[in-house]
């Protein structure tokens, strides 16, 4: 576990630790988590990027997870999201990109075809992921197994009040979203798992310590390789 002090702690340990991976392979395949936990992480991405020790635009990158029945272009979408938090601030083009779709007239083809994608790539290099409430990772939503493919799912109602603020109101929250499977991720040669604050103390406990179940899908990392957990002391109860 790298141990932080505070979230700007965390946020400078993951993001010297991702600009390693970027120096190493420029053109790594990435999987980029949105939430609010990872954003402190691309901003000093941003601030290398800008002080020249780091370039990003290399990048070969994979959408996490996605609101479905939205405008793919709805400033809430988690592409959006990720473009402004990390994509548009690191010059990777679009081309770069291969996204999950919040709209198709063909799910399962589009679904195929991001996992074929992947495998084309040669699978993935780093992975980021955030930590739901709920033990979720990207949005494997309890009950996932360790084989669940990418997919689309209901929200929990757990998950919706989570992000019910994010959209204005908890009746304005998707009900339904796509996501990269548990599969995918936990094949992800490195993964770093960014969690903050006192809130997800509990829940963070319970994935690296309780038993390897689906009720906690973030628990399968206990059994995944290249496991790499960044936490605040808040959150890790140290
Ligand atoms: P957060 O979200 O980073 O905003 O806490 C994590 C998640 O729900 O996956």
């Amino acid at each position: 576990m790298h141990l932080s002090d505070d979230y700007a702690d965390l946020s400078r340990q993951a993001a010297a630790a991702f600009a390693d991976v970027a120096r190493a392979k420029p053109d790594a395949t990435v999987i980029l988590a949105t939430g609010n936990t990872p954003i402190g992480m691309y901003d000093e991405l941003t601030r290398l990027v800008h002080a020249g020790t780091v370039d990003l635009s290399r990048l070969r990158v994979f959408q996490l997870d996605e609101y479905v029945g939205i405008a793919p272009d709805d400033r809430r979408a988690l592409y959006g999201w990720m473009d402004r938090a990390a994509l548009a601030p690191w010059g990777v083009p679009a081309e770069q990109v291969v996204r999950l779709p919040s709209r198709s007239d063909d799910f399962p083809a589009a679904i195929a075809a991001y996992e074929a994608a992947i495998a084309a790539a040669g699978g993935i290099d780093l992975c980021i992921l955030g930590l739901g409430p709920n033990g979720h990772i990207g949005f494997n939503e309890p009950p996932a197994d360790r084989d669940a493919p990418t997919r689309l799912i209901d929200l929990t109602p757990e998950s919706i009040a989570s992000n019910a603020p994010y959209w204005g109101g908890i009746d304005q929250v998707p009900t339904k979203a796509i996501t990269a499977g548990m599969r995918v991720l936990l094949a992800s040669r490195r993964i770093f798992l960014l969690v903050s604050g006192g809130a997800k103390r509990a829940i963070l406990h319970e994935a690296l310590h309780g038993p390897v179940t689906s009720q906690v899908p973030a628990s399968y990392l206990q059994s995944a390789a290249g496991v790499e957990v960044f936490a605040d002391r808040a959150a890790a109860g140290a």
